[in-house]
């Protein structure tokens, strides 16, 4: 099996920039930006970010603020964080050169033990599975494993069924080609199981099984969302927007709400420090919504059109979403 996947990767793998190099800062960066992001978008970025920073060391002299304006419209802003301070440690403690061991890559931020066997097997030969929602799903359909893949003891005995599948040799090749068969054969639904070099081993496909696995704990995902919002102070006027009327809050009325970048950048320009900032949690069914609020007061610029001020009088009769009408009133603004 070990060969048979070499051979399929050699005969059918996907052509990406990325598997031209085995430059481990370049293989990082494209790691760390398809861990939340389709192959055709963060192809993109990639090259753009190589570009900019074709180092490690280029890297690490950026400012923070430059590396997140690059990564707008990528979101999940905690791994552009994360680059630039592992780019500062790599320079500082590894004279520039990049561990070669997933133990201690798993030791830098936003590292952790997928994107540490992906990297230390691509880059350095290092034997260790890849094991991403995608490696799970075909190994789990593979070896027809039972107990749900978000327990511990699971991903321990996926690691070690696939731990000889590996080439000794060429360990980056046979992970990259689990990946490749994950997203364009073993794909959730409707796997294209003639097309796979596994058909014949594969102990799901055998009793037709292949679709129910992997096994998951029965659980609702609960989305994490952060948003930023300033309260807004004119003389004796407070600034609202009102919401489209569709989606979340869909008309009612809100703070001004700010994006990561704009947030960041007015923090500091308008030296707001930590204790200033309210912070507000607001659990739904599906969805955790992180609040964060600041206040601000006199014209904001540039102008926004679509502000409007009202006396405190006047704000009794807006309608609020409840985390903000808690806010107002612990303000006494209603
Ligand atoms: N997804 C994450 N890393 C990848 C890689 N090296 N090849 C294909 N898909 C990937």
């Amino acid at each position: 099996m070990q060969t048979d996947l070499i051979k399929w990767f050699d005969n059918h793998q996907r052509f990406l920039p990325w598997r031209r190099t085995k430059d481990p800062y370049a293989i990082w960066l494209s790691e760390i930006i398809l861990q939340q992001t389709r192959i055709d978008q963060g192809l993109e970025y990639w090259e753009i970010f190589l570009k900019k920073f074709p180092t490690v060391k280029s890297l690490s002299k950026a400012k923070e603020s430059e590396i997140l304006a690059l990564w707008s419209g990528l979101g999940y802003y905690s791994r552009a964080r994360n680059i630039y301070q592992a780019a500062q440690i790599i320079v500082s403690k590894f004279q520039s050169e990049f561990p070669k061991t997933s133990s201690e890559l798993l030791k830098l931020p936003g590292i952790g033990p997928y994107t540490a066997a992906a990297i230390s097997s691509i880059c350095f030969g290092e034997v260790s599975p890849a094991l991403d929602g995608n490696a799970f799903r075909v190994y789990s359909r593979l070896f027809a494993i039972s107990s749900p893949i978000e327990k511990k003891s699971t991903i321990k005995e996926i690691s070690a069924l696939a731990l000889p599948l590996l080439s000794k040799k060429r360990p980056g090749d046979s992970n990259q080609a689990i990946m490749d068969i994950g997203s364009t054969i073993c794909k959730p639904k409707k796997p294209n199981c003639p097309a796979c070099p596994f058909e014949e081993n594969c102990i799901s496909r055998r009793s037709g099984n292949q679709h129910n696995f992997p096994v998951k704990l029965k659980s609702i995902r609960i989305k994490e969302v952060d948003k930023f919002y300033v309260f807004l102070r004119k003389n004796d006027t407070y600034g609202f927007t009102l919401r489209p009327k569709t989606g979340i809050w869909g008309g009612l009325w809100t703070p001004l709400e700010l994006n990561f970048e704009d947030w960041e950048l007015a923090k500091k320009s308008r030296n707001i420090q930590k204790g200033n900032i309210i912070y507000q949690k607001h659990l739904l069914t599906h969805r955790k919504m992180n609040l964060y609020f600041s206040d601000w007061t006199g014209e904001i610029y540039p102008k926004n059109e679509e502000i409007q001020w009202f006396s405190n009088q006047d704000l009794k009769r807006l309608a609020f979403p409840a985390p903000i009408l808690k806010i107002l009133n612990e303000k006494s603004y209603i």
